[in-house]
């Protein structure tokens, strides 16, 4: 498959088949993840692997809201990976306060997106969580208090194949050729 297939095929699954994924599939999302690229080459991550099924169903209830219903279909994932913020190099935290940018999440960003990516290659379904209950997670993985969860991967076998048509803004008003 070419990358830019993989990357169109790549999709928010919020639909899973309530099944364990292989230890052996996880890890080579997990291993994407740490090939990423990082500014200065900090690596500014740690990931936490939940995939006991016991766990599972609570990691996702600190992901859910009641009311709304929002990220209730992670009651079904396999497995989540936990992208928790490390603290970046020297010259990654000088490089991103002389520039005004924030490298660490940038980078983290990048991990997730090659977890997912590497997800689908697994023939695995996968969605990018940013709402979650930090404090309730970091209590319930041992996570210490003073780090940040930056982002939360469920995974998991997907419960349907028809991949959904891509909701994205026209190239044409995102794309600026040679100048703005
Ligand atoms: C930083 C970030 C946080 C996200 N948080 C959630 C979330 O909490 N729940 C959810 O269902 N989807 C979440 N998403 C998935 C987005 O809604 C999804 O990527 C977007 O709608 C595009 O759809 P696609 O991934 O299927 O192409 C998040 C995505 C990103 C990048």
């Amino acid at each position: 498959m070419r990358f830019v297939e993989l990357a169109a095929k790549r999709e928010s699954c919020r639909k899973y088949k309530k099944m364990p994924v292989e230890r052996e599939k996880l890890l080579a999302c997990v291993e994407a993840a740490r090939m990423s690229p990082s500014a200065c080459n900090s690596q500014p991550w740690s990931f936490v692997l939940a995939d006991d099924a016991d766990l599972t169903s609570k990691v996702a209830e600190t992901l859910q809201e009641k009311i709304t219903g929002l990220n209730s279909f992670t009651d079904d994932c396999g497995a989540f990976v936990i992208l928790v913020e490390e603290n970046a190099n020297l010259s990654s935290k000088l490089g991103g306060r002389f520039k005004d940018q924030e490298f660490a999440q940038m980078d983290i960003g990048i991990a997730a997106q090659s977890m997912c990516l590497a997800a689908t290659d697994e023939g695995l379904g996968s969605c990018i969580i940013g709402w979650f209950h930090e404090k309730a997670l970091k209590a319930l993985l041992d996570i210490p208090i003073k780090k940040r969860i930056r982002l939360v991967i469920a995974l998991g076998y997907p419960d349907s194949d028809h991949p959904r048509a891509k909701s994205r803004k026209p190239l044409e008003t995102v794309l600026h050729i040679n100048r703005w």
